[in-house]
């Protein structure tokens, strides 16, 4: 099973690390999107997903750096200048989350093999599914 190559390794984590980065910026974006009184409602939820997000990324740099290599970041992320409810702020967080968790359950299916980067990224499948969780609750639909 050890198929896997350094490179490919750093392949698979540096896609998670776009996925990261680009959900964090939208979060920051997001964050200061929300107009009225739904700001005091979803700005603290949308700032510590921001700031999680952030971290997450920061571990994947990390990983990747330990392998020797250098984090490849190509992101392509259009924010449109329009005011937005907390709820349409809720459902497009839960839209990135939801493509960061498939992005991971992907990674995982090409890492089978390598252990402790199976563990590493069966942890972020679990925190990202309490994410979705999370923000379909809020969004009780
Ligand atoms: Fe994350």
């Amino acid at each position: 099973m050890s198929r896997l190559t350094t490179q490919n390794i750093v392949m698979e984590l540096n896609r998670a690390f776009a996925e990261e980065v680009e959900a964090a910026t939208r979060y920051l974006h997001l964050a200061n999107a929300v107009r009225g009184l739904d700001r005091l409602l979803v700005e603290p939820v949308l700032k510590e997903a921001f700031t999680e997000t952030i971290q997450h990324a920061e571990v994947l740099a990390q990983k990747i750096r330990a392998l020797g290599a250098v984090p490849k970041l190509e992101i392509s992320v259009q924010c449109p200048a329009e005011p937005l409810s907390g709820r349409e702020a809720l459902r497009q967080a839960l839209t990135f989350e939801e493509a960061a968790l498939e992005c991971y359950q992907d990674i995982l299916r090409r890492v089978e093999g390598d252990v402790p980067l199976e563990e590493f990224i069966r942890s972020q499948i679990a925190v990202e599914s309490e994410h979705v969780a999370q923000l379909k609750e809020l969004l009780d639909e």
